[in-house]
């Protein structure tokens, strides 16, 4: 009994030690002065799916207190927070250590008020939000180590005395804001001794990069890219040996990349393109054993590739295009590179073959030599990149293309081929075994333009099932169009045009599948990205922007037969190509009226019928074409008058001229009142009875550039500022 007693006791206690132990838990109950301070700083919100109803604030999603009942953490990324940010609500809450708003859209400046009571701040992550305004004029206390505002609209100078405070910041990131001014190189000299990431990209900084970065002894990371920064590399950059990347890309700086850069053992990424680097590359850059990504594009350096690169056994991408680099690369050993995926050599002075070594680099995804005086014939042992889907070697002078295509037939991986101008005068490759071969089983883009190639448009092509763009202008092809063209289910874009192709436009082209209407074969999902980037030939755009590398970024659906010597009618079926962007078919011998169904192409963007044999009347049905920007049918036997009251007298006059019989704005000759106005300007009457034509055609061409620059087609939706931005790329491969 007693034992019993005693035994129940002991079980009391046990619970009660039990309950005083969950109590003691839940006892730092949230205080009611931080509770309100969240409740005004949710408040402020305009779309809030915070549910902070209970009583202890402390058990708030996001929340966190320590013992005291004082909110240490409030973490709120990526949840759908909009609205104004109240900092005065935030300043109260006096003990926060760690505070992340990212990815919402949070808008609203952070007030020098907002800084000054949160002095235990660690870690402040407001990045991807909207707020602007000027940074307060000091960071707030010696505790921060994490400050990211990337991604917001912050603007104006970064104050001299913003770090003052701040000697344990380990990471300061304001990558895409609209900051101006220097960038605070000299923060290690004397405020934050311990950084380790520093990131000023895609700004307004600009002037030179002062010195200090030196004094950075645990530096990592410095990225400034897409700025104004122009001056030399301080040298003192190269005392920061803790750095493992140097992001510097898209500025103004130039001068020599130092020998003292080997003093950098563990870099790893160096990015200094689209700036005026000039000199020699170090001669014992190889040293930096740990390189993995050289991206050096877009400067003046000059001279040979260092053979001490070819040590840097950890290489993944080096990409030193348009420079002035030169030198035999056959001499050069790349058998250690393992590592390497990409290789671009573009446009530089380069001479020799290709060397041999560059086959046992079985990772490489992307080769780019194109643009170099490279000589000789492909080996067959570049079989054994089995990953290779870039290769672009035009603008060199190789020989024996039949021999190179019908060994680069054999890669599965290949997706973009390019020989454009290295084969000059040579015959195109069409032996009969290349037919059965079933070869190129992948290719999507394939480039022989600008060789003076002979011969005939090859059979083997019609067996490319996956091909979406076949660029053959300026070669000498004879003979016709082949008919099985039109069967290629995923081709939409064709270039023939500087050739002597003869014969008639193929009935069957007006089938291809992929510029019907309708589902299609190839969608969003399994499209192609290139490799490398490719490069418009606008060196303003260049110096500013990044590159897609979506392959329908860059390409419209077109048919470009022009400069040939096609005869006969435009055959009306061409109407069913209705996702075709751009029809160029001028300087032929076609003949003929201009069909009506030509106004079915409602994506049509460019149309030059120019310079052939075609009578009749411009079809005033045309007018509907809202996308056209770019029209022309002179120097044809055209006549009657130009459709009145539509968008296509918006065209000037150059667009007309060279049909005699043709009258009507904007050419000068009116039309004589019975002779110019013909059947098929009958259905126009009410514009010319009623209206005035003026608002017509404002109008017309108001709409044309509204439908033109928002609006989806079909499968290809195709990004029209960049295409515009970056036409005719393909030589540039
Ligand atoms: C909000 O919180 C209360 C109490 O914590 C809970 O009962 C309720 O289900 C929550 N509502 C939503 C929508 O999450
Ligand atoms: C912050 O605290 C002060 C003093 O307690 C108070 O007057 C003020 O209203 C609070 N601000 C907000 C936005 O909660
Ligand atoms: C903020 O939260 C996001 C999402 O959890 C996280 O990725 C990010 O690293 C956090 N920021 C900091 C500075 O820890
Ligand atoms: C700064 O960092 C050091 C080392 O981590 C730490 O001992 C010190 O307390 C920190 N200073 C502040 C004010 O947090
Ligand atoms: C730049 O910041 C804006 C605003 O937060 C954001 O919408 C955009 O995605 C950011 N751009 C990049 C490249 O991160
Ligand atoms: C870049 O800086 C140069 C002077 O170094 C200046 O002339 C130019 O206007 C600046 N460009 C921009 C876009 O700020
Ligand atoms: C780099 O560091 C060395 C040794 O610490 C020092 O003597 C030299 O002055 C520094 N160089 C620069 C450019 O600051
Ligand atoms: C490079 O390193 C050497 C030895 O490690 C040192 O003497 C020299 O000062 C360093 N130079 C620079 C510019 O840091
Ligand atoms: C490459 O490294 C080896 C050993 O690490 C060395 O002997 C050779 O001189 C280096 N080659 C060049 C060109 O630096
Ligand atoms: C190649 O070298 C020649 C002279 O040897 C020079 O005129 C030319 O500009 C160089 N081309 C490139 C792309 O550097
Ligand atoms: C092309 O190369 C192959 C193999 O080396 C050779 O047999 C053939 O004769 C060459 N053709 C020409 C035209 O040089
Ligand atoms: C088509 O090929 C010709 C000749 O190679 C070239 O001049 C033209 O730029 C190409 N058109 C497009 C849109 O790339």
């Amino acid at each position: 009994m007693l034992m019993q007693a005693y035994n129940l006791m002991a079980h009391a206690f046990l619970l009660f030690l039990l309950f005083s132990y969950i109590i003691s838990t839940h006892i730092h109950a949230c205080k009611q002065t931080e509770r309100s301070s969240l409740l005004s700083f949710a408040s402020t919100l305009s779309s809030s799916p915070l549910n902070w109803t209970s009583i202890d604030c402390c058990h708030w999603k996001g929340i966190t207190c320590d013992q005291d009942g004082w909110v240490t953490h409030l973490l709120l990324p990526s949840k759908g927070l909009k609205g104004g940010i109240s900092p005065s609500a935030l300043a109260n809450l006096t003990h926060l250590t760690h505070l992340n708003l990212s990815h919402n859209s949070l808008y609203g400046s952070l007030e020098t008020q907002f800084f000054l009571s949160l002095n235990q701040l660690e870690i402040l992550d407001l990045s991807y939000n909207r707020l602007s305004g000027e940074l307060p004029l000091s960071l707030p206390s010696s505790s921060i180590r994490t400050v990211d505002l990337s991604s917001n609209h912050f603007f104006g100078a970064i104050p001299s005395s913003f770090f003052q405070q701040a000697s344990n910041l380990t990471s300061f990131n304001v990558n895409n804001n609209t900051f101006k001014g220097y960038v605070p190189s000299s923060i290690c000299l004397h405020y934050s001794p311990s950084l380790r990431l520093l990131d000023f990209s895609s700004n307004l900084f600009n002037g030179h990069l002062a010195p200090g970065l030196g004094k950075c002894s645990e530096l990592k990371v410095f990225r400034a890219s897409h700025n104004n920064l122009s001056g030399l590399l301080p040298e003192d950059i190269y005392n920061a040996t803790k750095l493992e990347e140097i992001a510097l890309p898209f500025n103004s700086l130039h001068g020599a990349i130092s020998d003292k850069i080997v003093n950098l053992t563990n870099l790893a990424i160096l990015d200094l393109s689209f700036n005026n680097f000039v000199g020699e590359l170090p001669l014992n850059l190889g040293k930096l054993s740990k390189l993995k990504f050289v991206t050096l594009d877009f400067n003046n350096l000059a001279g040979a590739l260092p053979p001490s690169l070819m040590n840097c056994t950890n290489l993944v991408e080096l990409r030193l295009g348009s420079n002035n680099l030169e030198g035999d690369i056959s001499m050069l050993d790349f058998s250690r590179l393992s590592q390497l995926t990409k290789l671009d050599l573009r446009a530089n002075n380069f001479t020799g073959t290709i060397p041999v070594s560059l086959y046992s680099c079985r990772s490489l995804k992307a080769i780019r030599l194109a643009k170099n005086h490279l000589e000789g014939q492909i080996q067959a042992e570049i079989l054994s990149l089995k990953s290779l889907s870039f290769l672009s070697l035009g603008g060199n002078r190789f020989t024996n293309l039949t021999w190179a295509v019908k060994i680069l037939m054999s890669f599965k991986s290949l997706h973009t081929l390019s020989l454009a101008g290295s084969y000059e005068g040579e015959v195109m490759p069409s032996d009969d075994d290349m037919v059965d071969f079933d070869g190129f089983q992948n290719l999507r883009l394939l480039n022989l333009a600008g060789s003076n190639l002979n011969g005939q448009i090859p059979l083997w092509l019609s067996k490319l099932k996956n091909l979406e763009l076949l660029e053959l202008g300026f070669n000498q092809i004879t003979g016709p169009i082949p008919s099985w063209l039109g069967t290629l289910p995923r081709l939409f874009y064709i270039n023939l045009s500087n050739n002597r192709i003869s014969g008639e436009f193929p009935k069957t082209l007006c089938r291809l599948p992929r510029l019907l209407y309708g589902p299609n074969i190839a969608s969003q999902a399994d499209q192609y990205e290139f490799e490398l980037p490719i490069y418009g030939r606008s060196s303003s755009i260049i110096a500013t922007q990044t590159f897609p590398t979506h392959i329908l970024d860059f390409f419209a659906a077109t048919i470009l037969l022009s400069k040939n010597n096609i005869v006969g009618d435009i055959p009306t079926e061409i109407g069913q190509l209705q996702l075709l962007q751009e029809l160029d078919l001028d300087s032929n011998n076609f003949s003929g009226i201009i069909p009506d169904q030509i106004s079915n192409l409602k994506n049509l963007e460019v149309l030059n019928l120019s310079m052939n044999l075609l009578s009749g009347i411009i079809p005033s049905s045309l007018a509907s074409l809202n996308f056209l920007k770019e029209f022309n049918v002179s120097y044809n036997n055209l006549e009657g008058s130009i459709p009145t009251g539509t968008q296509l007298q918006s065209f000037e006059a150059s667009a007309f001229e060279g049909n005699p019989k043709l009258c009507g704005a904007p050419l000068l000759n009116k039309c004589e009142p019975n002779k110019g106005i013909d059947a098929n300007n009958k259905n126009n009457k009410d514009v010319h009875n009623g209206l005035h034509q003026l608002p017509w055609f404002y109008i017309f061409a108001a709409f044309g550039f509204i439908v033109g620059f928002w609006g989806v087609c079909g499968s290809l939706v195709i990004n029209k500022t960049w295409r515009y931005a970056y036409f005719r790329f393909i030589d540039n491969l």
